[in-house]
């Protein structure tokens, strides 16, 4: 298995990701590389869509030129949210924010270009080693006796250690296609930071508010939750969120007192 970084290729660049891909010579490419920066997006679509969109094309030309196979890590940003029971993979994409629709904008291109793809929906993640939701309220808890935390967007949290365990087997299934992978189970913002604070034995308090609150650039859909179904139906389970959040807690770096 190679990890590549962006400092390996930057996939806006066509060339160099062609470079990259041959010498690797990879049977599967995972693209997970994006402008992930939701409210940077809104304010910056034109490198946005060049990142997340254009980049993806360059990468899948460059793997079905050495024969390779594609997983690209799409979200459940590209639902408008105005469902109420999870979002099936045959649901119509409808993003709300310039994010949302360049991932959309990108499944679209890639199972034209690429119709054996397999895209990858997932949602919420978090994980060691980086900025996260968990990593952001930890911080934020250990200086404030109190957080404000949104209520009115449900979701899915997925441990990034959970996702790659099942990419790795769908790659071993040649699963093709559009596939939801979340941890299963589903929560607001302000429950997912609950649950967060008392599983680190904190007394923090945590507020619900509303998402009018906390304004910010980019809209998020208020319901995202994603329905395993397909992802069932290739033989592969997730754990629930809160169990990866308890393993999450325990094998987080604790900060030195
Ligand atoms: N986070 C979520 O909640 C969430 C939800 C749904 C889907 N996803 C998708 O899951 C994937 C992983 O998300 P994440 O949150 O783990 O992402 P992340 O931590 O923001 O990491 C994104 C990576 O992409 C690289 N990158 C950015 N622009 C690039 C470019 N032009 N060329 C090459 N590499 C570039 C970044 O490299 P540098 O650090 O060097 O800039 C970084 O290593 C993404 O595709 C994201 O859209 C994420």
């Amino acid at each position: 298995m190679t990890g590549l970084t962006s400092h390996a290729a930057d996939i806006r660049d066509a060339k160099r990701v062609q470079d990259v891909v041959q010498e690797t010579n990879p049977e599967w490419v995972v693209l997970a590389a994006a402008y992930t920066d939701v409210d940077g997006c809104e304010g910056n679509p034109d490198l946005a869509f060049a990142v997340n969109r254009d980049g993806a094309v360059n990468v899948a030309v460059a793997a079905k030129k050495v024969g390779a196979r594609l997983v690209f890590l799409s979200s459940d940003y590209v639902f408008d949210g105005k469902k109420t029971t999870p979002y099936e993979i045959e649901d119509a994409r409808n993003p709300q924010s310039v994010y949302g629709r360049t991932k959309a904008e990108a499944e679209i291109r890639l199972l034209a270009l690429m119709p054996e793809c397999c895209i990858a929906r997932t949602s919420w993640l978090f994980g060691i080693g980086g900025k996260c939701f968990p990593d952001t309220i930890l911080k934020l808890a250990a200086s404030r006796p109190a957080l404000d935390v949104v209520n009115d967007q449900r979701g899915c949290p997925t441990y990034s250690v959970d996702l790659a365990r099942a990419i790795v087997r769908l790659c071993r299934k040649d699963a093709s296609g559009i596939v939801h992978v979340t941890n299963a189970g589903d929560c607001t913002w302000f429950e997912f930071a609950r649950d967060i604070i008392s599983g680190a034995g904190l007394a923090t308090v945590v507020r619900p508010v509303s998402s009018q609150q906390m304004a910010r650039p980019a809209p998020r859909p208020s319901y995202s939750v994603l329905s395993a179904t397909r992802l069932r139906a290739l033989g592969i389970e997730m754990p629930s969120w809160r169990d990866s959040l308890r393993r999450y807690l325990e094998e987080r770096p604790k900060p030195i007192r």
